[in-house]
């Protein structure tokens, strides 16, 4: 396995029978989801979600968008692009075009700012709505129609449209009538449990990414949960987030000394925060990334109020040396560095952070990932909507909802004249 899980910095933090007893509860949890009766409607993500027939759909157009295009716009909001900017964000090397992510800002500024960005590029679309009536997608489409049928008219634009959307949808005639690829999102999948499916398959593919790497990493962890239902990682990090919950412990903080898994974070935090906070219950998710945010929020997570869970994602090759020469003309006080590779001393200060908040008062979790790849992004968001599912059913909450987001949209709507 490329992911694995250690919590010897959290298990000081309750006792071992405690740990052992939620193990097994975690483990039930897991078992029931994975047989429960109404599976096909929220569990479609924990098995893969596009079929042979949809995958080589989605290689061909990939491949055609990193021949022909130089822009790949990906449009969608929260689960609808999360997924797909973590690992594009991590991942891509130059070898498919650059991604813009629109669809997911109401700012004046931003959409204008894009569309510049869009003059004189050769340009690919792909609109993702699971619901087309989000505002944020469904205003940038129209804006993004009526430039692209300036540009290319409406014969070549149809080519360089792809819409992915549920079967049945407004979105899915709109593709038909108008000649676009059309793929599916599919119903028992949830937005932020869609990494799996056509929504993050085909970005990822267009920016230059392998498929079936990332897919064998998924099918690698889902055997894990299967074989193993209460000793992989996904079922002793909610039972451990769990326990430590019932103790008093309500934020958890995601933090990386990789920069490159910045929009992992924020993948992360969309799937907890949303899927979580319910009832006036759940964990509060945020996030970090060091060493930079040492200088800020390390200071609270030295001494501020105990109530912090710390999950770091460490990396064991980041995949790249950066060494430091001895420079002894300058004397400029750092000549400990001398010879040394930027990854020892980021280690050095990973250890050294992980050590001083464990001992100031913080369980720390930490998953190791092997290297930054496909299959390591593969089995990272399956262990973590699994532990997800797994903790929500633990809390006793429906983690596949998200009721609370429609309040602020009832009003506004209203405000907007929407007619209901
Ligand atoms: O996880 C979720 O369900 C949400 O975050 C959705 O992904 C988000 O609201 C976007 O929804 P849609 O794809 O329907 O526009």
């Amino acid at each position: 396995m490329n992911v694995t899980i250690d919590l010897k910095k959290a298990e000081t933090y309750f006792s071992e029978e405690d740990f052992k007893g939620n193990r097994e509860k975690a483990g039930e949890a897991l078992c029931r989801l994975l047989t429960m009766e109404d599976h096909d409607q929220v569990l479609g993500w924990t098995s893969p979600c596009a079929s042979r027939e949809e995958l080589e759909i989605i290689k061909e157009k990939a491949e055609e968008i990193k021949k022909e295009g130089d822009l790949f716009v990906l449009v969608g909001v929260g689960g609808s692009n999360q997924a797909a900017r973590a690992m594009i964000d991590a991942l891509a090397d130059g070898q498919g075009p650059e991604v813009l992510y629109m669809g997911n800002t109401l700012s004046a500024h931003s959409v204008s700012k894009m569309l510049k960005r869009m003059e004189g590029r050769n340009v690919y679309i792909n609109v993702i709505a699971k619901n087309f009536e989000t505002l944020e997608p469904g205003s940038h489409f129209r804006i993004l129609r009526q430039w692209m049928k300036k540009r290319y008219g409406r014969e070549e634009m149809a080519k360089r449209i792809i819409v992915t959307g549920t079967k049945g949808s407004r979105l899915e005639e709109i593709a038909k009538e108008n000649g676009y690829l059309f793929l599916s999102f599919p119903s028992s999948v949830g937005g932020r449990y869609s990494a799996f499916s056509p929504v993050c398959l085909l970005p990822i593919g267009a920016a230059g990414l392998n498929l079936d790497k990332y897919l064998a990493g998924m099918e690698r962890a889902a055997e894990d949960c299967r074989v193993n239902p209460s000793s992989n990682p996904a079922a002793l990090y909610g039972a451990a987030r769990n326990l430590l919950y019932g103790k008093g412990y309500d934020i958890e903080m995601l933090v990386s000394f990789e920069p490159r898994y910045s929009c992992l974070a924020k993948w992360w935090v969309q799937l907890f925060g949303e899927s979580e906070g319910k009832e006036k219950k759940g964990i509060f998710p945020s996030s970090a990334i060091y060493s930079e945010d040492l200088h800020s929020i390390g200071q609270y997570m030295q001494e501020g109020r105990r109530n912090l869970i710390e999950t770091f994602v460490s990396v064991e090759d980041p995949g790249a040396r950066a060494v430091i020469e001895p420079d002894p003309e300058f004397r400029d006080g750092f000549d400990y560095l001398d010879g040394m590779d930027f990854d020892q001393i980021n280690k050095a200060a990973e250890e050294a952070t992980l050590n001083a908040h464990w001992k100031g008062g913080v369980p720390c979790i930490r998953f190791l990932t092997k290297t930054m790849s496909e299959e390591t992004f593969g089995e990272l968001f399956y262990y973590f909507m699994t532990a997800c599912a797994v903790s929500g059913t633990m809390m006793n909450i429906n983690p596949f909802d998200q009721e609370g987001v429609e309040e602020y949209k009832r009003s506004m709507f209203a405000a907007l004249g929407k007619k209901v």
